[in-house]
């Protein structure tokens, strides 16, 4: 069909905190040229204990909806792989907390940081298949992997919401995407553990392999080269493994080409370098970064996207830029959400870092205070998680 759908609008939430990459990098004995050239990363967002998945995705969905999707929005998908419930969708919460019209389906999808594609294709397949109505994908996690840990320099925390329709102002999702499955133990996360089991250097291989192979799939069947892309997106665990993705990429591209994709590939990662993985949202924290901040992208420019999750599902597919896109972009929001949150010490960072609502099933009030969310957890109590709209 010649539908042109796609993603309308783009909002991010942030946690209210961050520590600095170089603070921790003194605090774990480590050179701290290691965490920001070796991985590319300088600040990493932490939650507070008011803030779960949840929240962070309903806070997201907050800053891009207005009255008139809350109408047509019949489709809700959360992607997330830091869910709080087995069996209720976080979306179920997100529909109610952020007022959408009841004749709505909601679903949480899972398949590591992947999930937030396969929630963007399902949204653009429901449009083609329901016109005139929208969809709201989030992509929303908490990245952690233990104090001391391996992983610990690459965690971070944040939801990105999308709402897709038809004629999408800011980015058309071309019916291209090429996918591939790879049953591996990279980094996975049993029932039972409270941080996922990762295999570091391991992960990474094939973080990079898959994206070797789906981008030469792709090229095959769609008849492409690198030439015929203005910029690359990648899932950002760290800016670094970006890099090294955009290199497989451009592999046999000219010299001037491989520098112009650089220079958009900085921009692009500007925004992860400060707020560190966030798993599912972390492929479209990138595309928020492009829309922002790289002022050499233009109305009818083509981007290619690589997403990969753990486990593994890689995904590439592309999106082109429509008029004024940047226009929808709301960059005061943005902009503040980096500019109003609050440096903890590492000391601070380590305090809070267990300070999680309780997993045995007793009841509990967090502390708040700190965090001016519109939307935050005020506990549990009966089982039940407590949302506050502010
Ligand atoms: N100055 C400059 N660079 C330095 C340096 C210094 N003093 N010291 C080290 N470096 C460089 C290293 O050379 C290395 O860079 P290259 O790989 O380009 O050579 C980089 O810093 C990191 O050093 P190490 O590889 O030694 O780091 P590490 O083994 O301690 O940890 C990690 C890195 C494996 C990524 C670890 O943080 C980790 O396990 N993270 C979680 C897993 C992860 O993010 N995997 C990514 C792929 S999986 C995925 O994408 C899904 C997902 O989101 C989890």
């Amino acid at each position: 069909s010649d539908k042109k759908i796609g993603i309308d609008k783009i909002g991010l939430y942030l946690p209210p905190y961050y520590i600095d990459m170089v603070d921790l990098a003194h605090e774990r004995g480590e050179d701290a040229d290691k965490y920001t050239l070796g991985l590319g990363q300088e600040k990493m967002a932490v939650p507070p204990e008011s803030q779960d998945t949840v929240s962070m995705a309903a806070n997201a969905a907050l800053q891009i909806l207005d009255d008139d999707d809350r109408e047509k929005i019949d489709l809700v998908v959360l992607a997330t792989e830091t869910g709080i419930d087995k069996s209720k969708a976080g979306s179920v919460y997100i529909h109610h907390l952020t007022g959408i019209q009841p004749f709505a389906r909601s679903i949480e999808m899972k398949q590591a940081c992947y999930s937030g594609t396969a929630g963007l294709q399902l949204a653009v397949s429901h449009i083609a298949n329901h016109p005139g109505s929208r969809a709201l994908v989030i992509a929303s996690d908490i990245a952690k992997y233990g104090l001391n840990s391996g992983g610990e320099p690459t965690q971070g925390a944040g939801a990105v919401a999308m709402l897709i329709k038809e004629d999408p102002r800011i980015a058309i999702v071309e019916p291209d995407s090429v996918s591939m499955s790879r049953d591996i133990m990279d980094f996975w996360k049993p029932n039972y553990l409270e941080y996922p089991e990762v295999k570091g250097q391991y992960s990474s291989m094939q973080y990079l392999d898959v994206l070797s192979k789906v981008w030469a799939e792709y090229q095959k069947r769609h008849d492409v080269t690198v030439e015929d892309f203005e910029s690359f997106i990648f899932h950002i665990p760290f800016t670094k493994l970006g890099e090294k993705g955009l290199r497989k990429v451009m592999k046999g591209a000219a010299e001037d080409k491989k520098a112009e994709l650089k220079k958009h590939y900085e921009h692009t990662r500007l925004l992860s370098k400060n707020a560190g993985n966030i798993y599912t949202g972390s492929l479209f924290l990138g595309f928020l970064s492009s829309l922002v901040n790289d002022p050499h992208l233009s109305a009818g420019d083509r981007i290619g996207a690589f997403s990969y999750g753990s486990g593994a599902v890689g995904e590439f597919f592309s999106m082109e830029l429509v008029e004024d896109y940047r226009e929808r972009i709301d960059l005061e929001a943005i902009q503040s959400l980096f500019d109003n949150r609050h440096k903890l010490s590492i000391q601070e960072y380590e305090d809070s870092y267990n300070k999680e609502l309780p997993v045995d099933g007793s009841e509990y009030e967090t502390d708040y205070s700190g965090d001016n969310s519109a939307i935050i957890v005020a506990g549990i109590k009966d089982h039940e998680r407590q949302y506050r709209v502010r």
